[in-house]
């Protein structure tokens, strides 16, 4: 479990990209809640740091691929893959993501 920023870093709506080791992690906040997954679209591996967050849903902004942020699940092609989701953890203030421990 890897503690990356503290919760007070992102507002509701918000996404910020971190690196773990050699893993790419998106984590976004919904509704206070926060949610982690990986950061490249499994479409044609474009970044997510650039994506539109509308509620739970997060924009490609490569081709459009629409994604839940809070199981990474795709909506709406041109991807056929979901996002790798990542446990999330809220520790002494601080978001924590486990990229070991996929949920
Ligand atoms: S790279 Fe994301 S939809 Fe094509």
């Amino acid at each position: 479990m890897t503690p990356v920023f503290p919760v007070s870093a992102l507002g509701d709506g918000e996404t910020t990209v971190c690196r773990i080791g050699t893993v790419e992690v998106l984590v976004s906040r919904v509704d206070g809640r926060y949610y982690a997954t990986s950061a490249r679209c499994p479409h044609a591996g474009q970044s997510l740091a650039g994506g539109r967050l509308q509620g739970c849903e997060l924009r490609c902004p490569l081709h459009a691929a629409v994604f839940d942020v809070r199981d990474g699940r795709c909506l709406r092609g041109p991807s056929d893959e979901d996002l790798q989701r990542y446990r999330v953890v809220i520790d002494q203030g601080r978001v924590c993501v486990d990229v070991d421990a996929t949920r």
